[in-house]
């Protein structure tokens, strides 16, 4: 008779111990950040036309920008311990921006990125306010810090499109 060994205990990616609400949310922003991440850089590669240098150097620092938010939502995610997402599939799924297949003109990527940004803001700010009820400080700092970052961003867009 096999000798029978003893399964390993696994976490399970969707193992939720801290507040689930708070989970939820910064899973959100999370995704969003990340699909937005993606969108830029590829807006940062394929721009053209007369800005191009100028959009092409933003484009890149907000890339950079968006993916050191999404490793500090991340960790805040590995804090609470919970695993955090990492995957284009659960990121598509589980954000409310959509990823852009096609190579919009330049002005269409800086429209574009400016409605991503204020849908990612909404989502911060639901974030911030339920992690306030749920009394996580450090949640609520850290959204707190992206949603500066994201309105001043969204505002960098806006006024790009006003010129
Ligand atoms: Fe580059």
């Amino acid at each position: 008779m096999a000798k029978k060994t003893k399964k390993p205990v696994r976490k399970s990616a969707t193992k939720q111990s801290g507040n689930d609400a708070v989970v939820k949310s910064l899973t959100l922003v999370l995704a969003d950040t990340y699909i937005l991440a993606l969108k830029t850089h590829g807006f940062h590669w394929n721009v053209e036309g007369p800005l191009f240098l100028q959009l092409h150097e933003f484009f890149g620092k907000q890339y950079d920008a968006l993916t050191e938010k999404a490793d500090e939502v991340a960790e805040r995610l590995r804090a609470l311990d919970v695993y955090a997402p990492a995957s284009f599939a659960q990121f598509t799924r589980m954000s409310n921006l959509a990823e852009e297949t096609k190579v919009p003109s330049a002005q269409g990527m800086v429209a574009q990125l400016l409605a991503d940004y204020e849908i990612l803001a909404e989502d911060i700010k639901l974030g911030i306010d339920i992690a306030g009820k749920a009394d996580d400080a450090d949640t609520q700092d850290l959204l707190t810090s992206q949603l500066h970052d994201a309105d001043k961003t969204a505002w960098m867009l806006r006024a790009m499109l006003r010129g």
